[in-house]
C-alpha cells in the first residue's frame, strides 16, 4: 500500500534547502563553530518569541531540563515531582542529578499532569515540580504555581513540546523559575540535529546557566563552577534562526488543522477528544484523540496508507528501566487508560485538506460511519 498520508513532513519542509545550506556555509566560512555569533542571535530571537528576558542555548531539551534543575539547586536526595506518562527525557534528567523522580498521574480527560495528584505527592524532601506540557497542551499552571508557593518548591517547566502554547495569555515556559525547550527534528521548531533552549527572567539564574553549559568557564582560563559541555552548536543555531520567527504562523496552521479534525471527528462516538481548556492555546505539537479499539484502528489506518502514531504505548512508570522507582502496574490508572487508547494523527502545517480528509474517511470507515 502506498502512503497516502505521511506522518513526517521533513522532506516537504526542507525540499529546498538552499537558505539553510547557505547559513551553514556562512558558519563554516567564519569558523565560529562553538558559541559563534549565530548562537547569540538565535537566543535573542528565541527570548523575543517566548517573551522571556533570557534564552540560553544548550545541546538538547534533555540537558535543558537537567541544567535548569541543577541551576535551581536540585541534587542528590531531593524529590522532584513530574508526570507518570511523560517522555523518558524528563525523568532521565531528574535522575541524572541524583535526585528522585516522583511520578503523578494525568487528568482523566486530558493527557497532562493532575494538580491534585501533584499536591498529594509533596513530601518534606520535595524540592521541585516539573510540569510537562505534553502534546503542546498545558497543565493547570496557576494551580501548580500555587502549590509550589505554599510548599516552597521550584518549578521548571518541561515545555519541550509546547513552544508558543499559552495559558491565560502567559506563554509555556514562563511560569516557573525556568522553562525548557527541545529543538529536535520532530519538534515544532526543529533544527538539523539536537538542540535545546532554557528561558528565564532571572538574571542570576541565566548567568549560572551560561556557566553550567560551558564547563563553568567564566573565560578561557577561569573555572568558577563545575559544569559540562552542553553548548548549542552554532550550525544548529544558524538553522534555527531561519525558522524561529515563523513559529507563530506554523502554530496557527496546526490550530486550524486541529479545528478541522475536531469538527470532522465530533460525531464518532468511539473517538473522544481530550478536554479543551478555553484558557489555553495549545500548539498542537501532537493532535491526539482517545480511540476505542485503538490497535485495530491503527492497523486499519496503516492498511489504508494513513500514518498514525501512539505517544506512548507503555506509560513510563511501567518501563523496565524504571522498575527501581518501585511503582506497580495500576498505580496510575488514567495514564494506563490513555496509553491503551491514544492515537496521534498528522497535524503539521504542511498537511493538506485532502490528506486530512483521507485520514478522517479511513477512521469513519473503520467505525462503520463511512
Ligand atoms: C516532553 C519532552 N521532554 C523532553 C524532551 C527531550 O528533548 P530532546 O530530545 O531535545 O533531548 C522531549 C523530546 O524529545 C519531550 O518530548
Amino acid at each position: 500500500m502506498t502512503t497516502k498520508v505521511r506522518y513526517s513532513y521533513l522532506a516537504e519542509q526542507f525540499a529546498d534547502p538552499t537558505a539553510f545550506l547557505d547559513a551553514i556555509k556562512a558558519v563554516v566560512q567564519r569558523g565560529d563553530f562553538t558559541l559563534g555569533e549565530a548562537v547569540g542571535r538565535f537566543e535573542t530571537r528565541f527570548a523575543a518569541l517566548i517573551g522571556s528576558r533570557h534564552a540560553i542555548g544548550v545541546n538538547s531539551g534533555t540537558d535543558a531540563i537537567k541544567l535548569a534543575l541543577k541551576a535551581v539547586g536540585i541534587g542528590p536526595g531531593d524529590e522532584v515531582i513530574t508526570a507518570a506518562n511523560t517522555f523518558i527525557a524528563t525523568v532521565g534528567a531528574i535522575a541524572e542529578l541524583g535526585a528522585t523522580p516522583v511520578l503523578v498521574d494525568c487528568e482523566s480527560d486530558r493527557y497532562v499532569m493532575d494538580v491534585k495528584a501533584t499536591e498529594a505527592a509533596v513530601t518534606p524532601r520535595t524540592k521541585a515540580i516539573v510540569p510537562v506540557q505534553l502534546t503542546g497542551d498545558m497543565v493547570d499552571m496557576a494551580a501548580i504555581m500555587d502549590i509550589a508557593k505554599r510548599h516552597g518548591l521550584a518549578v521548571v517547566e518541561d515545555s519541550c513540546q509546547a513552544i508558543h502554547a499559552a495559558q491565560n495569555g502567559r506563554p509555556a515556559g514562563t511560569w516557573g523559575a525556568a522553562g525548557t525547550f527541545s529543538l529536535h527534528p520532530l519538534k515544532n521548531l526543529n533544527v538539523w540535529g539536537d538542540g535545546g533552549v532554557i528561558v528565564t527572567d532571572d538574571d542570576d539564574l541565566a548567568a549560572r546557566l551560561r556557566l553550567l553549559r560551558n564547563h563553568g568557564l567564566a573565560h578561557r582560563d577561569e573555572v568558577v563552577t563545575l559544569g559540562c559541555n552542553s553548548r548549542l552548536d552554532t550550525i544548529q543555531a544558524a538553522i534555527g534562526l531561519l525558522m524561529v520567527d515563523d513559529v507563530p504562523a506554523s502554530v496557527d496552521g496546526r490550530i486550524a488543522n486541529a479545528a478541522r479534525y475536531d469538527a470532522a471527528l465530533a460525531d464518532i462516538p468511539q473517538i473522544r477528544l481530550p478536554r479543551r481548556r478555553a484558557d489555553t492555546r495549545q500548539n498542537y505539537h501532537l493532535y491526539m484523540v482517545f480511540a476505542e479499539d485503538r490497535d485495530a484502528l491503527v492497523r486499519h489506518l496503516n492498511d489504508q496508507g494513513i500514518s498514525a502514531k501512539i505517544h506512548y504505548p507503555v506509560p513510563l512508570y511501567r518501563q523496565p528501566g524504571l522498575a527501581h522507582l518501585g511503582y506497580a502496574a495500576g498505580d496510575f490508572p488514567h495514564s494506563d487508560a490513555q496509553a491503551a487508547s491514544v492515537l496521534s494523527l498528522p497535524i503539521d502545517p504542511y498537511l493538506t485538506p485532502a490528506m486530512q480528509d483521507a485520514a478522517v474517511d479511513a477512521i469513519r470507515q473503520f467505525y462503520g460511519r463511512g
